[in-house]
């Protein structure tokens, strides 16, 4: 019950347990391929107990048109073993990956999402989803899920970073 869970960074041997962790949520994660989690290994962290990848988060940085010293960047890709949600650590694994993306001073840090309260918890508010039309632009016209962003049901959450200008 009580066995310790670390969060680290990724690495190539972690990509399969990513990927079935994040292909275990198909309602809530978009799922991707090993391919594609392997080749931004360097964008992940995992939480591990007892040798066992039982979380996972991810992020991408957005290009952004006429400042391209204030990107942004996205959280994606949040999942934690169904046994073990609830016990902290999806909220451990997210302020690990804030405070990793808090290094490159992005001028604000986005997520979309099903679960505001859970990153409402992590200082995110709701932002229309107007104000992030390069991931309309770079994730979002290429969803299979859903046909319009704009009803498309994940609500934008951002978290506006002391960087901005
Ligand atoms: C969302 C998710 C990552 C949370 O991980 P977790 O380890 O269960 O979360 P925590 O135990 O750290 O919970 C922290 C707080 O958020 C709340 N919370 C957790 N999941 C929630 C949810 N789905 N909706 C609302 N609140 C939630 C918890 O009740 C807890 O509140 P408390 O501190 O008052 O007890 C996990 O439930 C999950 O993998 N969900 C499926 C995938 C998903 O929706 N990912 C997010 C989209 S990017």
């Amino acid at each position: 019950m009580n066995t310790p869970i670390s969060i680290r960074n990724a690495g190539f041997g972690d990509a399969e347990a990513i990927f079935r962790l994040i292909k275990s949520y198909p309602d809530e994660l978009l799922a991707r391929p090993v391919s594609d989690i392997v080749q931004n290994i360097d964008r992940f962290m995992v939480a591990e107990r007892e040798g066992e990848v039982v979380g996972a988060a991810a992020w991408a940085v957005l290009p952004e048109i006429g400042k391209a010293m204030q990107p942004s960047v996205e959280i994606k890709s949040v999942a934690v073993k169904k046994a073990l949600k609830g016990r902290g650590i999806g909220t451990r694994l997210v302020e690990a990956v804030i405070e990793r993306i808090r290094e490159f001073k992005p001028a604000q840090i986005i997520v979309l999402t099903f679960t505001p309260d859970f990153f409402a918890r992590q200082g995110f508010v709701k932002v229309a989803k107007e104000k992030m039309m390069h991931k309309l632009y770079m994730g979002c016209v290429n969803c299979v899920k859903y046909d319009n962003p704009f009803t498309c049901p994940e609500i934008a959450m951002a978290l506006l970073l002391e960087n901005r200008e």
